[in-house]
């Protein structure tokens, strides 16, 4: 575990869009990394850099319903991506902690995703549940399932 060295912090949608296309969209037929949400003023990207300032992990983190939960005061995460030399070192779960309490302090009572079936047990393993069966990304063409988290 060497995350303590990434200084977590927010980025640009320009910023973000490389790491996300090169480690999101590697080996999908979407060769475009942008989000409709990007354009939301509601957004925010927490990114971990490296002390030269690149960006080695991003995630995108969005106020909006829980879709099980309509009326759910939630916050959804997109674009979960750590650079691939630096992957299953904790970065990723530290800058999930990250967004998790910006959802907190935005007053939110859920966190959820729609998660990747390769990318489940990162999710379960840092509190998350799955919910619901499984569907298919448009994007990607890739298995996914609902996660969600509850702020207490
Ligand atoms: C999933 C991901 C964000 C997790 O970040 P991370 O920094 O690697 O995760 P952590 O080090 O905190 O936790 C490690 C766990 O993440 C998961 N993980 C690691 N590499 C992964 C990969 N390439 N793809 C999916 N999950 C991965 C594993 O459960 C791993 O546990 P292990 O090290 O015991 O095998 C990151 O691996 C990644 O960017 N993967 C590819 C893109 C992706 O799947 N994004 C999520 C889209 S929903």
């Amino acid at each position: 575990m060497n995350d303590h060295v990434y200084d977590i912090g927010t980025a640009t949608t320009a910023e973000v869009l490389p790491l996300r296309m090169s480690v999101l969209r590697r080996g999908t037929p979407s060769r475009d990394p942008r989000y409709a949400e990007d354009d939301d003023d509601r957004t925010i990207h927490l990114v971990a850099r490296r002390a030269d300032g690149v960006i080695v992990a991003t995630s995108s983190w969005l106020p909006r319903p829980f879709p099980p939960e309509p009326d759910s005061a939630g916050v959804q995460l997109r674009g979960m991506a750590v650079d691939e030399s630096l992957q299953s070192r904790g970065v990723g779960a530290s800058l999930l902690a990250a967004g998790i309490e910006w959802a907190r302090d935005v007053g939110a009572t859920n966190v959820w995703a729609r998660a990747r079936d390769t990318a489940l047990s990162f999710y379960e393993r840092n509190g998350m549940t799955t919910v619901g069966g499984a569907f298919t990304d448009d994007a990607t063409g890739m298995s996914h399932h609902l996660v969600v988290l509850r702020l207490g």
